[in-house]
């Protein structure tokens, strides 16, 4: 019996490739645009590498299973650790800062629910080497970019942005000691899935007093620069992440996107090594999960490959994003099909054919031709089902009822497509 793909697995027929290539295509233009250069690395990697920094969500989620060999190894989740792998190992000979991208094929043991697959391809965007919140504009610019280049509207997503440096300011404020603040980060991941009273539970359990969580439950809300100033800028460590903040918008104006960004405190990140600003790109109504996320890690290469530099980046998978396009009518309607049918009158000319057709796809032209003799009326028809856009026809010479041309278009052909025909003699 015919069985299906893996729970959590994808089949791409020609229709869904083309939308999985029409994201790709968007993704590779607006890094080019950026000026970041592509790279890739192995999609098996030791297991080792996640277990040590990426924190324990992902490691549960691993695929992994001991080879041949004996080594322990896990396919890979997300391609963080792998560029900062790769990074580090070269460093002091890379150009800095550096501004990679990459879309690999990633796989998570996840639990299914709507927008969340066991593989998934991700655009990962990194800059190395370059600590300014210059930086972090940029990389924000490059994911909005990509929602405008696939036609979509500040009006469709909104970025979140917070930064993690500012929330642990504001809780040593709110006097949660430093130990307690992972898991208060924990809480605050789940604030919008969870429901309040699990959410106040786990914060006491914290050690958090109930007027602090109530203080904070409401910044985590909603919360303005100018009202977090008002209520904390007493204390130096927020003062200091406020006016970073203030010069990140500043860069984010400049960069023409200012108008997709809200504050959002309730944006920590799953993912452990995160330092300093993060943020997430959601469908403005707020029904599907993060399209993107991703933030600064500025100690996760000097704990991975022993180099010290800052480093920030995102990754952006193709299933959120995919499905809002489609809810959109964004998405290529159907698989490519050839520009052009060659078709001949008799299949004396299945020979001429082949040579029509070679000379057109030499000069780019994408072409399909029967590959067994049909009459002529079966070809045409095979041209309009495979959504031929021309129709190149060799009629037989010397027959007292043929054209007095060798062949003929339908409709018109572009001048040079049609010189390159009569060049070689058809
Ligand atoms: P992440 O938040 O785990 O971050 O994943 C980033 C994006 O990948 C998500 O917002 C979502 O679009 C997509 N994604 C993640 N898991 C799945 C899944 N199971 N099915 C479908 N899509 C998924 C990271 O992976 C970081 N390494 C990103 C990064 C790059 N940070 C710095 N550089």
């Amino acid at each position: 019996m015919a069985q299906g793909a893996l729970p959590g697995f994808r089949d791409f027929y020609p229709e869904q490739f083309a939308e999985r290539a029409h994201v790709t295509n968007v993704w590779r233009d607006v890094a080019r645009r950026f000026a970041f250069a592509e790279y890739d690395g192995p999609p098996l990697e030791p297991l080792e590498l996640y277990t040590k920094k990426s924190g324990d969500e992902i490691v549960g989620q691993l695929y992994n299973f001991t080879d041949k060999g004996g080594r322990d190894i896990a396919l890979r989740p997300e391609m963080t650790p792998t560029l900062a792998r790769m990074a580090a190992a070269k460093a002091a000979a890379l150009r800095k800062p550096i501004r990679w991208f990459s879309m690999p094929q990633l796989f998570r043991y996840e639990r299914q629910q709507r927008g969340r697959l066991r593989e998934h391809f991700q655009l990962n965007v990194d800059i190395i080497g370059e600590a300014d919140v210059t930086a972090d504009a940029e990389l924000l610019a490059v994911a909005i970019e990509v929602m405008r280049g696939c036609g979509l509207s500040a009006h469709d997503v909104r970025a979140r942005v917070s930064d993690r440096r500012l929330l642990h300011a504001i809780l040593a404020e709110l006097g949660v000691v430093e130990e307690r603040h992972p898991t208060v980060f924990g809480v605050v991941d789940k604030i919008h899935r969870q429901p309040r009273d699990v959410s106040r539970e786990k914060l006491t359990a914290a050690g958090m007093r109930d007027d602090a969580i109530d203080d904070f439950m409401g910044l985590t809300k909603e919360a303005t620069l100018d009202q977090l100033d008002q209520r904390f800028g007493g204390a130096a460590a927020v003062k200091a992440s406020i006016d970073e903040m203030r010069r990140y918008f500043a860069c984010l104006e400049g960069l023409g996107v200012l108008e997709w960004v809200t504050i959002d405190l309730s944006i920590v990140r799953g993912l452990a090594y995160y330092t300093g600003i993060v943020f997430e790109l959601f469908d403005a109504k707020g029904e599907l999960r993060a399209i993107c996320g991703g933030g600064r890690y500025d100690t996760l290469l000097a704990s991975l490959g022993g180099v010290d530099l800052p480093a920030l980046g995102f990754g952006m998978g193709d299933v959120v994003l995919t499905e809002l396009l489609r809810e959109r009518g964004l998405l290529p309607s159907a698989a490519p099909h050839p520009q052009v049918w060659v078709a001949a009158e008799a299949p004396s000319q299945q020979s001429d054919v082949r040579r029509a057709a070679t000379a057109l796809r030499r000069i780019g032209v994408s072409v399909e031709y029967a590959l067994r003799d049909q009459p002529l009326m079966k070809q045409v028809r095979s041209a309009k089902a495979a959504g031929a856009e021309w129709v190149l026809t060799l009629h037989l010479p010397g027959r007292p009822e043929a054209p007095p041309e060798p062949h003929s278009w339908k409709p018109d052909a572009p001048p040079d497509w049609n010189r390159a025909i009569t060049e070689i003699g058809l």
